[in-house]
């Protein structure tokens, strides 16, 4: 690692911030296009004060989504950058490089196969059905619908107790904080979620086998620690995401009614929707990070092995020489080889089981509200200030 890298404050402070003063709203920072155009690879500093290089265009993002080497593993190794609060936890999926992510990852790609999760999807269906009851009266969809669906999604498959959840999402709210100033409370939220999992771990393995993904692992080689690591991410990863992205979806597709009332008519078009909204609706607006192992060519620029890279997902997909007009929603967009889900060997695990969720939610809300529309102008809501972002709320009226 040089120290430049990674020394708090190193700079001539023509140096960008990131996350960016106007990020976290509907539309992307004009910086980002300015990025693409004129600096593709840039040097920028995170919250934690670490210098990494930032990639916007979708050749390079892709390069370094995919790519060996670019690490993972690198990325929490003793004085690797850091982009926000929290440490990521070692030993993962996403913190771990082949061989030793293959094997991780042949202990749960079965249980995320297409075809294992294709499976639950009327079990899905009839929890968008029951969930889109609680909006008759209006509500916030965010409280009421896009978080409930995803975490007993993913409390179920892992066998974790639904009625945890409190317990869990406070913690899980905290660990993804940007706020430098929180950091005790993030290190005592991991810490916390660690904990809860540990025991829920413990008291599976006494308990002998059942049929979900948790009692799967613990018939695996794995630790106990190693284990516990796994079903945070597991458990985080399976619903903040999904959470997000219902509400943005909602939001965005209200946000100019044509595009719902078009999916309110042709609801066949929800599949291709769903991708294009995946495209359009950025999660983040800082980057993944990765850890060059030797020194890499990329956009222009030399990355010298032990330095960060961030790779802007929500920037790629945004380019113009991958999507034409690529600031228009186009509900049928195709071809749409959109990196919502990434690139390479980290391509989200939970990809298959996101489709269902976030095509299941559309279909039941448009089916029962095809008047729906917001409490409030959308351009008014608040976005989190979190690494996986998206609207703090949103307040809707049936009709
Ligand atoms: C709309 C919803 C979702 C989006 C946009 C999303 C996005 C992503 C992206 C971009 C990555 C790759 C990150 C990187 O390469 O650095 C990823 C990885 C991952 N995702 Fe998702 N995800 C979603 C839902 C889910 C769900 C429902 C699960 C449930 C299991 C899940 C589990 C994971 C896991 C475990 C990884 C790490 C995979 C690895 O490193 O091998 N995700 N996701």
């Amino acid at each position: 690692m040089t120290d430049s890298a990674t020394t708090p404050g190193n700079t001539t402070d023509d140096v960008l911030d990131i996350p960016f003063p106007d990020a976290f709203a509907f539309d992307p920072s004009p910086t980002w296009a300015r990025l693409r155009e004129e600096a593709p690879a840039v040097r920028v500093r995170t919250l934690a004060g670490a210098l990494v290089w930032l990639v916007t265009r979708y050749d390079d993002v892709r390069l370094v989504l995919a790519d060996p080497r670019f690490s993972r593993a690198g990325v929490v190794a003793p004085g690797a950058p850091r982009v926000g609060v929290s440490r990521p936890l070692p030993g993962t999926l996403p913190t771990t490089d082949p061989p030793e992510h293959t094997r991780l990852r042949r202990l749960v790609s079965g249980a995320f196969s297409p075809r294992r999760v294709e499976a639950t999807r009327p079990w899905v269906r009839g929890l968008c059905e029951e969930l889109a009851d609680g909006l008759a009266e209006g509500g916030d969809l965010r409280q009421v619908f896009a978080l409930p669906l995803p975490i007993q999604v993913i409390c179920t498959l892992l066998g974790v107790p639904y009625a945890d959840r409190e317990r869990f999402r406070e913690w899980v709210e905290l660990a993804y904080s940007l706020e430098v100033s929180e950091r005790s409370r993030v290190e005592a939220a991991m810490a916390g979620l660690l904990e809860y999992v540990g025991g829920l771990v413990a008291r599976k393995r006494r308990a002998g086998r059942s049929d979900d993904v948790l009692d799967e692992l613990c018939a695996t080689p794995l630790t106990h620690d190693e284990l516990v690591a796994f079903a945070v991410n597991l458990l985080v990863a399976g619903h903040e995401t999904s959470a997000n992205q219902i509400t943005s979806f909602v939001a965005t597709l209200l946000r100019d009614r044509r595009h719902w009332e078009r999916l309110v008519a042709e609801p066949g078009l929800v599949p291709a929707a769903v991708e294009e909204l995946m495209r359009f609706t950025r999660l983040s607006d800082v980057g993944q990070l990765r850890v060059a192992l030797e020194d890499v060519e990329v956009a222009g620029v030399v990355v010298r092995a032990g330095e960060g890279v961030m790779a802007s997902i929500g920037s790629a997909n945004r380019d113009p020489r991958a999507f034409p007009e690529p600031d228009e929603l186009d509900l049928t967009r195709a071809p749409n080889q959109h990196l919502a889900l990434g690139a390479g060997p980290h391509f989200c695990l939970g990809a298959q089981l996101a489709r269902i969720e976030l095509q299941e939610a559309l279909w039941a809300l448009l089916r029962r509200y095809p008047g729906l529309r917001p409490a409030r102008p959308v351009d008014e809501l608040v976005w989190r200030r979190v690494l996986v972002s998206g609207l703090a709320e949103l307040p809707v009226v049936p009709e």
